[in-house]
């Protein structure tokens, strides 16, 4: 094994990004610039995905799509538990200050549709990095509604070609939750 040096400054700052941050579950009511969004995803696409099929779509929903899906969301959760209940997720999915859907394309070969959700999954993690580094929280949801297809409509997507990867909300915390990890040992196993 080499002994090349652990970049001592560089090394220890981005593994700290990655260990702090959190899903946020509150948010203040204050919106992100579009910049920094725009400028996250932009980095965010430099993932591995095998055969460079960039399978990503993103979709900056703004609040007339965001009001729909909310909607679509309260009419899911009333059918299974009640009025109450129902009124009572609007008006939490109403207080997400940010909002960005991520679908996958499509592919005939589950193996490659499989690879393809993994770089999709590796884009929005270093989005979620990005964000949490210039103080933006985020929540990556993949609630019941996301499965549906009028869920893609409203982005405008075609189910035949795109299948969903989550909704992201994103602002400043409110709340940070604490987390905690078992230790490295029980997902580690080293072998000759
Ligand atoms: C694919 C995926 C889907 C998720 N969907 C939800 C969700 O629907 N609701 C939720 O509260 N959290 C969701 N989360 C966030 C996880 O609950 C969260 O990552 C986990 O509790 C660990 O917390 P941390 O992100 O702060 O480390 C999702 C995370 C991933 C990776």
């Amino acid at each position: 094994m080499t002994d090349k040096p652990i970049p001592e400054a560089s090394f220890p700052a981005l593994a700290a990004l990655v260990r702090a941050r959190r899903t946020v579950h509150e948010f203040t009511s204050e919106i992100p610039p579009r910049e920094l969004i725009l400028s996250a995803l932009d980095a965010a696409r430099w993932a591995p995905n095998h055969h460079r099929t960039e399978p990503w779509r993103f979709y900056l929903v703004g609040p007339a799509t965001a009001e729909h899906i909310s909607v679509l969301n309260a009419e899911i959760v009333r059918r299974k538990s009640g009025e109450a209940a129902a009124n009572a997720k609007l008006r939490r999915w109403r207080a997400m200050p940010g909002w960005l859907a991520v679908t996958c394309g499509r592919h005939e070969d589950p193996a490659r549709e499989r690879e393809d959700y993994a770089a999709c999954c590796c884009a929005v993690q270093n989005f979620l990095l990005l964000l949490w580094e210039a103080g933006v929280g985020s929540k990556w949801s993949t609630g019941k509604v996301t499965r549906e297809t009028a869920y893609l409509a409203a982005l405008g997507a075609d189910p035949a070609h795109e299948f969903s990867v989550g909704i992201i909300w994103y602002g400043y915390p409110e709340v940070v939750p604490a987390q905690t990890r078992p230790a490295l040992a029980t997902a580690l196993r080293e072998l000759a």
